[in-house]
């Protein structure tokens, strides 16, 4: 931390003296928290220039197109790494080492069935459900199947939990479309790892075992570490205000979950390929480019823009490339929706408006297309994206829980009518 201080003037008022933060990367800070005992507050809705917190899990430079986990660069981990590898090292903190590695999959592997007493709860939904509203409400219960050893002050609980939950999310998402295509469940293989797993429980049946194709699940491995986390984003803000006032961790997580689900959120992979179906055609992918570019069509292109990147999403490179494989590898780079994809993408790129706003494809436009060549149904996208950013939700929560943390509580610029008298 740095000495350097920032002074506010406010008119009739002496400076106020503020104090300058400096972290290991990216901008420093203004410490406004004294701020309330002159009698302001600041007023940043979005909080578009608002740190919340101090971290060390996750940092992005969204100018320059950087992304780091515990520092490593995420093209590195991609190339190197597995998801459950990214697991360990964003909860832990280091990367593991041979031996904690294969001692992280077997706990893993011992927390993958979900209590049998789930499965009943799953049949009080209707089968036409979207599956998310089906992860809030059975995630959300995790609470009421652990919450008696649940001890959010003791660290080896809350390791515990996050265990339970990065091994138990995969089952629950694949049971929520299980349910939804009236299928019976299928219970987990442990002697698969974790990303075929998750294809197995989504494909097989009990007629019927699923090959697990190692290009597509190394696809599916790729999806699930390009979202493990991403700092502070409106669903990890949530799990952290929702764990601020001492919540059980499952209910936080299910709000997460909650959050996610929206189309400017996670909700984009499934509002791009609705977009590409809606588009229907080659050649309407200029009418649509127009539409997006026009200030009184609300329509905005799903799956370009990013709040905090203004330069390429370094994940959605990666995922360009692993598009590209799974494409070739099921030999339908030239079906037409993917024509269309290939289209809208070429044309963004090369569109002023695109350029000028930094507009660039994101990492779910690619996710959009790769889930749905690998058979995914659509409905279950934004699933599988809180499957994913399950860990990132539990390593913020943990990071948050073990040090002093108060209840978050925003401020508010009042609008309303000033006290008045009830009518006599
Ligand atoms: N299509 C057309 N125009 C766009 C788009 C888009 N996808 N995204 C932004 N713009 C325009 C806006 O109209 C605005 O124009 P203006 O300056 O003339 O008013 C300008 O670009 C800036 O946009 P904002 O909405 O202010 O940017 P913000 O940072 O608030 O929004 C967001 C970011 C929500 C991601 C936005 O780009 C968007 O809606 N994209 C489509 C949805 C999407 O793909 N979301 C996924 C996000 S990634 C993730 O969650 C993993």
């Amino acid at each position: 931390m740095t000495e350097k201080k920032a002074y506010l003037n406010i008119e009739g008022h002496d400076p106020i003296e503020l104090p300058i933060l400096s972290g290991t990367l990216g901008a420093d800070v203004i410490d406004i928290s004294n701020l309330g005992s002159h009698g302001y507050f600041t007023f940043d809705p979005g909080y578009t220039s608002t740190g919340a917190c101090k971290s060390s899990i996750t940092y992005i430079d969204g100018e320059k197109g950087i992304l780091l986990h515990r520092g490593y660069p995420i093209e590195q981990l991609a190339e190197k790494s597995d998801f459950l590898e990214v697991c360990y090292l964003l909860f832990y903190g280091e990367l593991p080492t041979a031996e904690e590695k294969s001692e992280f999959i077997k706990t893993i592997g011992t927390h993958t069935m979900a209590h049998e007493q789930l499965s009943f709860f799953f049949r009080g939904f209707r089968r036409d459900a979207h599956p998310m509203s089906i992860m809030c409400g059975v995630v959300g219960a995790l609470s009421a199947f652990y919450h008696d050893a649940m001890d959010i002050t003791d660290a080896r609980h809350r390791e515990i939990t996050a265990n339970r939950l990065v091994a138990k999310i995969p089952t629950l998402a694949a049971m929520s479309y299980k349910y939804s295509i009236g299928q019976p469940f299928v219970y987990p293989r442990n002697d698969l790892d974790y990303a075929s797993n998750f294809l197995h429980m989504m494909f097989a049946t009990p007629c019927e075992e699923y090959k697990v194709s190692p290009v597509l699940a190394k696809a599916m491995d790729r999806i699930f570490m390009l979202h493990a986390d991403h700092e502070q984003n409106a669903s990890t803000s949530t799990v952290r205000l929702a764990g601020s006032s001492q919540a059980n961790p499952f209910a936080c997580i299910a709000a997460g979950i909650a959050t996610l689900w929206g189309p400017a959120h996670g909700g984009a992979n499934e509002a791009c390929l609705q977009m590409l179906m809606e588009i229907g055609d080659e050649s309407r992918v200029d009418e649509y480019v127009e539409r997006a570019k026009d200030k009184n069509d609300p329509f905005r292109l799903m799956g370009f823009g990013h709040r905090v990147y203004k330069n390429y999403d370094p994940r959605a490179v990666v995922m360009q490339k692993t598009c590209d494989e799974v494409l070739a590898e099921l030999g339908i780079n030239d079906e037409p929706l993917f024509r269309i994809a290939r289209k809208l993408e070429k044309v963004a790129l090369e569109d002023p408006y695109f350029i000028e706003k930094k507009l660039y494809p994101n990492v779910d436009f690619y996710s959009g297309i790769i889930l749905r060549a690998i058979g995914i149904p659509t409905s279950m996208f934004t699933v599988i994206f809180a499957l994913a950013r399950t860990i990132g939700w539990i390593s913020h929560w943990n990071e948050m829980v073990s040090e002093p943390y108060r209840i978050g509580r925003p401020r508010q610029l009042y609008t309303g009518h000033p006290q008045r008298d009830y009518p006599e």
